[in-house]
């Protein structure tokens, strides 16, 4: 069977960039305190109207697209990983085929949170492997931005997150060896209000204090007073220790998972890319599997945990700084909301 290679990459950043000072203007924050505790510096935020998430979807896929050598006519098939829609529903991916003129193709969008770029490129993969089509584009965009609470009752949330968007085109290749490896892919719901945003949802009325009087009452349905919205009804909600716990035992299991399905070793890896979620996570995970610094990228530190988008854009920054070389293998990883988390192993 043949297997799928990465053909392109591509990324783009917003130009607002908001510092830890910054930020500190707003709520009850320091640079210190976000440094110390994360790593970061600065982030993107979108313009507050003239981006979305797909708009900046469309930027990092024209780069993708024009680095695998294909035009936007050529794609075959898309998908789409976000957790910051532009609509709760249709998804981003219909939008971008729109905005792009592609043909009439698939799209597919993922809400696999910090972990669905990992899920789209492994359904990607399985498409590619088994024929099906020959120029798939996979982009992880966000703009956080446009649900985020700038005051310090959030600010556990919203020191942390960033806008940005990343693509790769997946491509068939008959190079024996080369490609993507395997992915693996995990969930587990036991956990899945500790890092969560409950509206809209069909089952964000039980969240909601009762609102005697109203037809919603009984039948359901959207609906929310000033109150509830001001109270942060529709924010998201994280507990930031419990999911730090999680994600420093799932990062390393989901690593050694791949390898161990490849006969492979910690030492053999040549860049691990690890989802941006938080610079101490990250350098926990090195240490553990005893990766020296140049073996590891990191860009949390310019951007924040971008969630979706993070993965494509390390990846890429990297490979633009000649870190990734062709037979080099590298392994990319993600643990996030639901909870999910995947790896994937990548021979360049
Ligand atoms: O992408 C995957 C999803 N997310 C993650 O992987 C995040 C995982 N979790 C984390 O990265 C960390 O838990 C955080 C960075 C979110 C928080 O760090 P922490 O060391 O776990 O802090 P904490 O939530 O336990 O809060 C410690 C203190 C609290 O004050 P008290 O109660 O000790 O007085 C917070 O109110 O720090 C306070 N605090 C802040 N202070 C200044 C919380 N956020 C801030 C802030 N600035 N931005």
């Amino acid at each position: 069977m043949q297997s799928s290679k990465i053909a392109g990459v591509g990324y783009y950043v917003p130009k607002n960039v908001y510092t830890n000072n910054d930020l500190s203007r707003f709520m009850e924050t320091n640079d210190e305190w976000i440094q110390e505790r994360t790593g970061i510096k600065e982030r993107r935020f979108a313009d507050r109207l003239g981006e979305t998430t797909t708009t900046i979807g469309v930027e990092a896929a024209k780069n993708a697209i024009e680095r695998a050598g294909i035009t936007a006519q050529d794609v075959d098939f898309i998908i789409f990983a976000t957790l910051s829609p532009d609509y709760y529903f249709p998804g981003c991916g219909v939008l971008l085929q729109r905005e792009m003129k592609m043909k009439e193709i698939g799209a597919l969008d993922v809400r696999n949170q910090c972990s669905g770029f990992l899920y789209a490129l492994s359904i990607a993969d399985q498409f590619i492997k088994t024929g099906m089509y020959k120029n798939i584009l996979v982009v992880g965009s966000e703009k956080h931005s446009f649900a985020m609470d700038f005051e310090t009752r959030s600010r556990n949330v919203s020191v942390i997150f960033g806008d940005g968007a990343g693509a790769v085109v997946l491509q068939p290749t008959q190079k024996e060896g080369q490609g993507i490896l395997s992915t693996h892919l995990h969930s587990d719901g036991a956990d899945a209000e500790i890092l969560a945003m409950f509206y809209p949802g069909a089952a964000a009325n039980k969240w909601l204090p009762e609102k005697p009087g109203y037809p919603e009452q009984e039948l359901g349905g959207l609906f929310m007073t000033t109150e509830q919205l001001e109270g942060g009804a529709a924010l998201p909600y994280m507990d930031g220790p419990a999911v730090f716990k999680k994600a420093v035992v799932k990062f390393p299991e989901v690593i050694r998972e791949a390898l161990a399905a490849n006969n492979l070793k910690a030492e053999d890896i040549d860049l691990l890319v690890p989802h941006q979620a938080n610079l101490r996570i990250s350098q926990y995970v090195q240490q553990l599997l005893g990766l020296s610094d140049d073996k590891v990228f990191n860009n949390i530190q310019k951007y924040g945990n971008t969630t979706a988008a993070s993965v494509p854009i390390a990846l890429c920054e990297a490979w633009e700084a000649g870190k990734i070389k062709e037979d080099d293998l590298v392994c990319l990883a993600a643990f996030g909301s639901g909870f999910t988390w995947a790896s994937a192993l990548i021979r360049w």
